[in-house]
């Protein structure tokens, strides 16, 4: 997963979220969905994810979106948020990630939680996509 991680900086504010001089590792592309963390750390709200995900010009993966993208080979070690569920898609068991469960294993609800966020956005990328994302959005 870290082999796959971008980084980028953005100088955009939202309306609650402001993203400027805030540090992002945005994964691969897999069929159009990518896992954002912010400032290296488990940092996000269900609602800043949201917010987040639109400032990349994307919305909050759902939980089919986010099965494709695990069937097309995406695995992360970052709890994120999806629509309604909190998840780590994993194909290789690893006893440090998600409790060595493979598929996308879900988290038992937990709304107080900070977490990293699940984005999707298919448009004109390939299935499997890895380019600085400043390139395309
Ligand atoms: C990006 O990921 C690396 C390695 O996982 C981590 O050390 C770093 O703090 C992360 N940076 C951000 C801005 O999330
Ligand atoms: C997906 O990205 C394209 C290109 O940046 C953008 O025009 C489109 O509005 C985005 N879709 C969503 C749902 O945000
Ligand atoms: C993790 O799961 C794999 C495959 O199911 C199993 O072979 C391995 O022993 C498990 N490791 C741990 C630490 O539970
Ligand atoms: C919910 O998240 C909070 C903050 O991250 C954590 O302290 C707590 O243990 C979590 N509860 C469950 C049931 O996972
Ligand atoms: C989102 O798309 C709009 C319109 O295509 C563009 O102006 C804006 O810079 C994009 N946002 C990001 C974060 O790239």
């Amino acid at each position: 997963m870290a082999n796959f991680s971008l980084w980028a900086t953005f100088g955009l504010c939202l309306l609650k979220l402001c993203l400027t001089e805030t540090q992002f590792n945005v994964s691969c592309r897999y069929g159009g969905v990518f896992h954002v963390e912010k400032n290296g750390r488990y940092s996000l709200t269900r609602s800043e994810a949201v917010e987040l995900c639109r400032a990349l010009n994307s919305t909050l993966s759902t939980l089919e979106q986010l099965k494709k993208a695990h069937e097309l080979g995406f695995e992360t070690c970052r709890y994120g948020f999806v629509v309604g569920n909190i998840v780590i898609p994993r194909i290789n068991p690893y006893h440090l990630c998600a409790a060595n469960h493979t598929g996308v294993y879900k988290l038992s609800a937990n709304t107080t939680g900070r977490y990293d966020a699940y984005c999707y956005n298919a448009t004109g990328i390939r299935n499997t996509f890895c380019q600085p994302l400043g390139v395309y959005l």
